[in-house]
């Protein structure tokens, strides 16, 4: 399928399809927190059509949440709480017209989400929920559930604009090792 996305740029799309394929051979199910339109979901379920694991996104659906101090930035002013909307029913549609398989699509807020809304066991996650409580709540429920060689991607760790990924991450991580590896995109 073709590279077409206004939130993830060709060449991380590439990076993230190349770390995807690579984890199929792995136990467990691929997970996008923050799927929007459903770019990268659609690009996801195409790599795993032919193999017999099932993917997993979440959304608000409402658009972004309200941001908190760790994310201002001036760069980042135009990223706005209910920017970035879009329904359900339009992420469900775009797989049907694709005519790939239905992901479990799940509506909530991640800080609303149980460890139960969420595979067992995950082989691949892209967090790309832009601010940092999104990202702080994304790796509270994924990390515990990854496989050993799995990938979780984050994104937007290196945008001036999105000052909270990093400081979720940074802080996150401190003082824990993980035998999955952790990409920051
Ligand atoms: C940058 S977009 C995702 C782009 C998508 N991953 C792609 O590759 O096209 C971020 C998405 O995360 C969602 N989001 C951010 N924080 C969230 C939260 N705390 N709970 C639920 N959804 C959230 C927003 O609604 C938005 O659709």
């Amino acid at each position: 399928m073709a590279w077409k996305n206004d939130q993830v740029s060709e060449k991380e799309t590439a990076k993230i399809i190349e770390l995807a394929s690579s984890c199929l051979d792995l136990e467990g199910d691929y997970v996008e927190m923050g799927c929007y339109k459903g770019d990268t979901s659609l690009l996801l379920a195409d790599i795993l059509k032919e193999f017999d694991k099932e993917l997993w996104i979440y959304d608000s659906f409402e658009g972004l949440p309200e941001k908190c101090e760790e994310d201002e930035s001036v760069l980042g002013k135009d990223f706005k709480s209910g920017a970035l909307f879009v329904t359900k029913r339009e992420v469900k549609q775009r797989f049907l017209r694709a005519n790939l398989p239905l992901p479990v699509i799940k509506k909530a807020w991640f800080q609303d989400l149980e460890p139960d809304d969420l595979p067992g066991k995950i082989a691949f996650a892209f967090l790309d929920g832009d601010f940092y409580e999104s990202i702080k709540d994304s790796l509270k429920l994924v990390v515990p559930k990854m496989v050993k060689d799995g990938v979780l991607v984050v994104h937007d760790y290196s945008n001036p604009a999105l000052p909270g990924v990093s400081k979720a991450v940074d802080e996150y991580v401190s003082g824990k090792s993980f035998d999955f590896k952790m990409m920051l995109l």
